[in-house]
């Protein structure tokens, strides 16, 4: 049982790739990404701020992933536009794993995940 929602179940680990994002489509939200740095994981915006590529489409280059569309970057951690045209910042939502799973809080304002690595918030799912 969830016992501290509002973290719930994004995708497993194990079908993260290394070197691209995981779209994942769910029936309540915009499409959301899940990519790994080493052994962190993090949820992002799978939407291009720029227009309406998609991101999971892109590559992970040294932590930034690039648009498909015009080759702007973001900063997986932070979601800081890093490259033009991209100048308005990605949202990314606090993550954590456990279990094997990403969990992350996708009612969350706007603060960067601190971790996406160990969960210390999200119960058992
Ligand atoms: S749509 Fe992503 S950089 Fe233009």
């Amino acid at each position: 049982m969830n016992q501290q929602a509002p973290y719930r179940f994004i995708a497993h680990t194990a079908d993260v790739p290394e070197d691209r994002a995981l779209a994942v489509v769910l029936p309540d939200h915009p499409p959301l990404a899940v990519a790994r740095l080493g052994d962190e994981f993090f949820v992002i915006d799978d939407t291009c701020t720029h227009g309406a590529a998609l991101l999971s489409d892109g590559e992970i280059i040294d932590g930034e992933i690039e648009c498909p569309f015009h080759a702007g970057r973001f900063d997986i951690r932070t979601g800081e536009a890093t490259a033009f045209p991209c100048t308005k910042a990605l949202r990314v939502y606090p993550t954590c794993v456990e279990n094997g799973a990403v969990l992350a809080d996708l009612d969350a304002s706007g603060a960067a995940p601190l971790c996406g690595q160990t969960c210390t918030q999200a119960a058992t799912v």
